[in-house]
């Protein structure tokens, strides 16, 4: 594993111009990166020569639709291999997650009979839940609900398999949760949902950013993600395995094609977002070269800078928690257990004994310390520990966030 001492810091900092930006005199922490990440020179370019340059709906026999359907076909292939597949034709592009989403729930329940059942999790951003739940809820379907141990807020996996059986037809779980940063075990949900003939739609939006996504190892059916959350433009992505997304049929126009992967998306694509999201892939490739892996593939470039992004996140991680566990009044969410960061994503929530979520917020915006407040959409889990209607405080790290700046934090949260 790269040591952290060899994570190369000063260069992945140096590619995101907003880090340099200050408030009130001081320069800012960005620790909002679940709800949106900061992005590298690289994807502006990307965005911006798009539109400066090759501008043009597809099909044209002119060089600049030439040029568009190339790009189209290149973010394909490498956003195929970032999510772990070799089939360039499996990846959709659309608006977001959530979007990408409804369509698939509706998409598949045409195909649920009543009897029929699905399993959502309590741990799940809403994204995750509420389309499988109005799909049910319109076919007569019933829904099953993971509980999370609300000790540590891991997903019972007991609970899980309990609640599978010959009828289950759909399990949408999370890669890792946005509120708490626990990472589920995946490959495990799809093998006991896989034995009882269900298909698992995993959420990897919030799992994207700090580990990779591996759609062949983990044998799911269905993976969403969003750009926007891996140093990207603001645009979903949709992974599904090409036999199921041949077999189910999506609502689309009519002069659409029926082939792969265009039968799935809807309307004129945002074009200049979609080469934005291919540089921010590159982005995450380069830094595996810039980490060792000079040799090789793009998913060797990526599971080298992946690795080396988790040690470094797991440090950070480890000073963030053990410094807000010192603090008297702060109450931390999650697993706090420092020997096991390996099993969570540095995002860590917690609430302060006297002071609601947003006023802890806005003391530490106003110091360039930007966190972010609520629930999140993680509305099962917020309701579940009565968490509603203040939400928590949620410190979301990144592999640009430094030591120096989660220290900032720490020392203002104990001057509240
Ligand atoms: C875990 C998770 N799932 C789904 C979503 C929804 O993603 P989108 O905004 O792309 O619809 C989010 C957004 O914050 C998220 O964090």
């Amino acid at each position: 594993m790269t040591a952290v001492a060899d994570f190369p810091l000063a260069w992945c900092r140096a590619q995101f111009p907003a880090l340099s930006r200050t408030v009130a005199g001081q320069p800012v922490a960005f620790f909002d990166g679940p709800g949106g990440s900061q992005v590298p020179q690289r994807v502006i370019d990307a965005v911006g020569f798009y539109l400066g340059h090759t501008n043009a709906n597809r099909g044209g026999q002119y060089a600049t639709a030439r040029e568009s359907d190339e790009l189209l076909e290149a973010a394909h292939v490498t956003v195929a291999q970032f999510v772990g597949s070799s089939h360039a034709e499996s990846v959709v592009f659309g608006a977001n997650m959530t979007t990408l989403t409804f369509a698939v729930s509706r998409a598949i329940s045409r195909t649920w009979q009543s009897g029929d059942e699905i399993v959502v999790t309590r741990l799940d951003h809403d994204g995750n839940v509420s389309p499988w739940v109005l799909a049910a809820r319109d076919a007569g379907v019933t829904v099953q609900y993971v509980n999370f141990d609300p000790a540590d807020c891991t997903l019972n996996m007991s609970d899980l398999a309990s609640k599978l059986n010959a009828r289950t037809r759909l399990v949408a779980v999370g890669g890792a949760s946005n509120i708490v940063g626990t990472i589920n075990p995946v490959r495990e949900v799809c093998r006991l949902s896989h034995a009882v003939g269900a298909q698992v739609f995993l959420d990897a939006v919030h799992y994207a950013p700090h580990a990779l996504p591996a759609v062949d190892e983990w044998d799911c059916d269905w993976l969403a993600c969003s750009a926007y959350k891996f140093f990207g433009p603001h645009v979903g992505v949709l992974w599904g395995r090409p036999e199921l997304l041949t077999a189910v049929t999506p609502y689309k126009l009519r002069p659409v094609t029926e082939s792969l992967p265009g039968r799935w998306m809807t309307g004129t694509q945002n074009f200049e977002g979609i080469a934005g999201t291919k540089a921010a892939v590159d982005y995450l490739a380069d830094l595996g070269s810039h980490c060792g892996s000079r040799t090789g593939g793009l998913r060797d470039k990526l599971r080298t800078a992946y690795t080396a992004i988790a040690d470094y996140e797991q440090q950070l991680a480890k000073q963030l928690i053990s410094g807000l566990l010192d603090i008297p009044g702060i109450t931390t969410f999650g697993l706090t257990d420092l020997n096991r960061l390996n099993e969570r994503t540095p995002t860590v929530s917690f609430v302060h004994s006297r002071l609601p979520a947003i006023e802890v917020a806005g003391r530490l915006g106003n110091q360039g310390l930007f966190v972010g407040h609520g629930n999140f959409y993680a509305l099962q889990f917020s309701e579940a520990l009565g968490l509603e209607p203040q939400g928590v405080v949620r410190v979301g790290l990144m592999h640009y966030n430094t030591a120096g700046e989660i220290e900032r934090l720490l020392t203002a949260i104990r001057g509240i």
